[in-house]
């Protein structure tokens, strides 16, 4: 869909119109909605909050932008083949398309046509520099993987420049040619924001579709000669023949780790920047952390715009010990900087040869060498309840997946028993790490 082509006029651009009108959602309003759960937030977040929702529909931001187009992870200088190869072992997406910028390949990857895109950046150079690697730079279990980093979500949108112009007006800061390193952050139909203090994530925004990368204009398309492509290949083979098809489904949220005094301010920044709501906030006290979700209020199906959830410590690091209690996540984020800590996997609900899919999925990876942190947590039985499982961190991405089974259509976005083992087992994997485990 180029300039001049619309929603009216272009019957091939339907489904990327239909993501930013999205009318089959869940048809939340927002003025009323109360959010779930227990986590307490304070007089701040609640007065803030429905101001944050009615300048997103004053300014015009929840008609400008849509739903989750793709999620952008860069990977170090000569990972970029072998995480696409581990995707397609693990999941769902598949490599379609690699393009050359200046200092990056660019890879893109689709599943579903009516789920995000992921597209995978990777340095030319072991010594390629940016605002990501200095962050890297600062962390100790960071630094020895100096590009590895989910960088953030794109966003449909009917217009970057207006987008821009819109958020500009409220203190968000976005990348323009020739102040950042890569020029896939600021092409004319894609702009990103500069990374969040609260998050280190950025937040993209794109006007054509991502079926390809070709409106983009990036530069030249590189193809992959066979030698290359055969382990991606064989990957998503292996994937088949293990029984996984079908059963690994597209991205039901991202979870992003931030400091304790953080989480309101990270929260109420990326509902400003897009059209999600927050759902809710539970407080694990064993593992003395809150889940915070925002979702979308335009899908029925999270895989089509997944959540994106935040988590926090309850008190800073400094205080821990006057009450003595675990603190994983504030561990993790001195570790390795705020960052995006896992991204989850829908397992269809069902059962093989006498196996929970999740329980399935597993197994048949593990047997294939993947390792995960501990065991398939929650029960399914006759009630509706979530099963869910860690992988071990990428060594390419540093990312966790996390792979979760909704028995019996179980509705709600988590259980606390089984975030409260599962932050247990990442936490044991965090601690015990120092740097190793990654090598
Ligand atoms: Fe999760």
């Amino acid at each position: 869909m180029g300039p001049g082509t619309t929603c009216a006029n272009d019957p091939e651009a339907l489904h990327w119109c239909r993501s930013i009108t999205a009318s089959r959602g869940r048809m939340i309003d927002l003025s009323t909605y109360r959010p779930r759960g227990d986590k307490r937030n304070t007089p701040f977040f609640e007065e803030h909050l429905p101001l944050v929702y009615e300048r997103r529909v004053r300014s015009g931001l929840d008609q400008l932008v849509g739903t989750m187009a793709a999620l952008v992870v860069q990977v170090d200088h000569g990972h970029g083949l072998a995480h696409l190869a581990e995707l397609a072992l693990m999941g769902p997406y598949r490599y379609r398309e690699c393009w050359l910028v200046e200092t990056h390949r660019v890879y893109l990857l689709a599943a579903d046509p009516a789920w995000p895109r992921l597209i995978v950046l990777e340095p030319l150079t072991g010594d390629f520099e940016d605002e990501s690697t200095r962050w890297n730079a600062m962390y100790p279990l960071a630094a020895p993987h100096p590009n590895a980093r989910y960088v953030g979500e794109i966003f449909h949108c009917q217009s970057c420049s207006a987008v821009r112009d819109l958020l500009e007006a409220q203190n968000i800061r976005f990348v323009y040619r020739g102040e950042t390193p890569n020029p896939f952050y600021a092409q004319p139909n894609l702009s990103f924001t500069f990374l969040s203090d609260y998050t280190y994530n950025r937040v993209g925004y794109v006007d054509v579709p991502l079926d390809s990368l070709a409106p983009l204009d990036l530069g030249d398309r590189v193809l992959l000669d066979d030698d290359s492509e055969r382990p991606i290949l064989e990957a998503a083979e292996l994937h088949r023949t293990l029984g996984l098809e079908g059963k690994v489904l597209g991205i039901d949220h991202m979870a992003t780790r931030v400091l304790a005094g953080e989480r309101e301010d990270a929260i109420l920044e990326y509902l400003t920047m897009v059209p999600y709501y927050f759902w809710g906030a539970y407080n694990i006290h064993e593992m003395n952390s809150s889940t915070n979700v925002t979702r979308s209020p335009r899908v029925a199906d999270e895989k089509q715009s997944p959540a994106r959830v935040f988590t926090a410590n309850n008190t800073p690091s400094y205080l821990n010990s006057l009450a003595n209690l675990p603190m994983p996540t504030e561990e993790f984020v001195r570790n390795f900087g705020r960052r995006m800590h896992h991204i989850a996997l829908e397992v269809s609900d069902g059962e093989s040869d006498g196996l929970k899919h999740v329980d399935m999925v597993v197994r048949n990876l593990q047997n294939h060498g993947v390792p995960f942190l501990a065991e398939v947590v929650g029960e399914c039985t006759d009630q509706p309840n979530l099963k869910q499982i860690f992988s071990k961190s990428s060594a390419h991405s540093l990312l966790i997946t996390e792979y979760v089974q909704r028995c019996q259509g179980y509705e709600g976005f988590f259980t606390r028993d089984n975030v409260a083992a599962l932050t247990e087992a990442a936490g044991h994997e965090e601690r015990f790490s120092h740097g190793h485990v990654f090598d």
